[in-house]
C-alpha cells in the first residue's frame, strides 16, 4: 500500500481523481491539499471537503497558494464550472464554514520528514504548494518516494496555449522550481492522458447501472461531468471528457500499467507564446535526466479498474478499444497502447 497526499485544484477531473483514490486499496490517502487553478483555493478547499464529507474520508484537508508564484491566478470556470464542480456544490447552497486558511506545503513538508520514502504525492494541479514545500524543506522533499505530475505535453498540442497544458501554464516557475530541486518527478502529460476518452454514453450507460454509486455523490458526479462534458463537445467537438487526474492516480496503483522513459525536461518561464511549455530532452546519458516522462499506459488495465472503482461496472474490450483510445498525436505514442 501506497501512502499519498494529492495536491489538487478541483475541477472535476480531480473529483474523479480522489474518487478513484479513495476507493483504490492499493493507496493510503493521508491528506488532500489545495491550491489556485481550475477555480481559486476557496472552491477547490470547500470542493475538497465535500469529497471528504461523501467519501467518509478520514484525513485532513489542507488549504494552500492562492496565488502563482510569480503570475496572476488563470482559472478555468469555462471547463470546470465557477464552482469546479459544473455547478453543483453552488447550486446546492453547499458551504462548509469550519476551515480556515492553512499552510498546504507546511503540511506537505511534515508528511515527508514523518513517512519519508514511503509517501508520494499525486500532483493534479499546479505545483505551487509543492514549490513551497521544496523552498521549506529540500532534504526532506528529496527523499519522498516522488511526485507524479498530471502536467505539461512534450509531442503535440496544448490545451490552454497552442503549447502549454494548463497546470504548467498557470505556474511554470513552481515547476521550474521543483524540477531543479533534485525531488523525484514523474511527469502524467496530456500526450498520454489525451489518447484515452471516455466517451458520454459509456459515461452515462455506467451511472445509469452502478449500484455502487449513489445518493449525493452520484449526482455531484453526474452534474459536473455534464457540465465537464459540455466543454469538450462546445471546443473539441468531442462528446465525452479526459481523465487527466485519475490516470495520474493510475501511475501510483498501478505503475506496472506504464512505460516510462527517462528525460531532462525543461520548463520555459518567460516566452510571450511559450510560458509553461515543457520540453524533453530524451538525451540522458551521464544521470543527465530530471525527472520521467509517461509515454504509455495499458488503456485497457486502467479503464477496468476506474470502472470498477468508481461504478462496480465493467467496459467491453471492444468497446474501450473502438470508443476510448484515440492516437490523437501519432506513433511516437501509439505503441503504448498495444
Ligand atoms: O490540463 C489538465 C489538468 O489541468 C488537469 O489536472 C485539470 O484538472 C487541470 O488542473
Ligand atoms: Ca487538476
Amino acid at each position: 500500500m501506497t501512502r499519498i497526499i494529492v495536491d489538487t485544484d478541483a475541477g472535476v477531473d480531480d473529483a474523479l481523481a480522489i474518487i478513484y483514490a479513495a476507493h483504490s486499496p492499493e493507496l493510503l490517502l493521508e491528506m488532500i491539499t489545495t491550491v489556485s487553478g481550475n477555480v481559486p483555493v476557496e472552491e477547490v478547499t470547500q470542493n475538497a471537503l465535500l469529497l471528504k464529507r461523501l467519501l467518509s474520508l478520514d484525513l485532513d484537508v489542507k488549504s494552500g497558494a492562492s496565488l502563482p508564484l510569480k503570475r496572476q491566478l488563470v482559472t478555468a470556470p469555462e471547463v470546470h464550472g465557477g464552482d469546479g464542480l459544473g455547478g453543483y456544490r453552488i447550486g446546492n447552497n453547499i458551504h462548509f464554514k469550519d476551515w480556515r486558511t492553512d499552510d498546504a506545503a507546511e503540511k506537505i513538508v511534515e508528511s515527508a520528514r514523518r513517512l519519508g520514502r514511503k509517501l508520494k504525492i499525486v500532483s493534479i494541479g499546479p505545483m505551487t504548494n509543492l514549490a513551497y514545500a521544496v523552498a521549506n524543506d529540500g532534504d526532506a522533499m528529496r527523499k519522498i518516494g516522488g511526485i507524479v505530475q498530471m502536467g505539461g505535453v512534450f509531442h503535440g498540442y496544448g490545451n490552454t496555449t497552442t503549447f502549454t497544458e494548463f497546470n504548467m501554464y498557470v505556474d511554470p516557475d513552481a515547476a521550474d522550481f521543483v524540477l531543479k530541486s533534485g525531488v523525484k518527478l514523474d511527469f502524467v502529460p496530456l500526450d498520454l492522458t489525451e489518447k484515452i476518452f471516455m466517451p458520454r454514453n459509456i459515461l452515462t450507460s455506467l451511472l445509469n447501472s452502478t449500484r455502487k454509486m449513489s445518493g449525493e455523490l452520484k449526482t455531484l458526479v453526474t452534474q459536473s461531468l455534464s457540465y465537464y462534458m459540455a466543454y469538450h463537445r462546445h471546443t473539441d467537438g468531442l462528446d465525452g471528457c479526459f481523465l487527466h487526474d485519475p490516470i495520474a492516480v493510475a501511475a501510483v496503483v498501478n505503475p506496472a500499467w506504464f512505460k516510462f522513459v527517462d528525460a531532462f525536461v525543461s520548463v520555459e518561464t518567460s516566452g510571450i507564446l511559450t510560458s509553461g511549455m515543457t520540453l524533453a530532452d530524451l538525451r540522458t546519458g551521464k544521470g543527465r535526466s530530471n525527472s520521467r516522462i509517461a509515454t504509455g499506459i495499458d488503456a485497457r488495465l486502467f479503464l477496468d479498474d476506474f470502472a470498477r472503482k468508481l461504478f462496480g461496472r465493467t467496459i467491453s474490450a471492444r468497446v474501450m478499444k473502438k470508443d476510448c483510445m484515440r492516437d490523437r498525436f501519432g506513433p511516437e505514442f501509439s505503441n503504448a497502447l498495444q
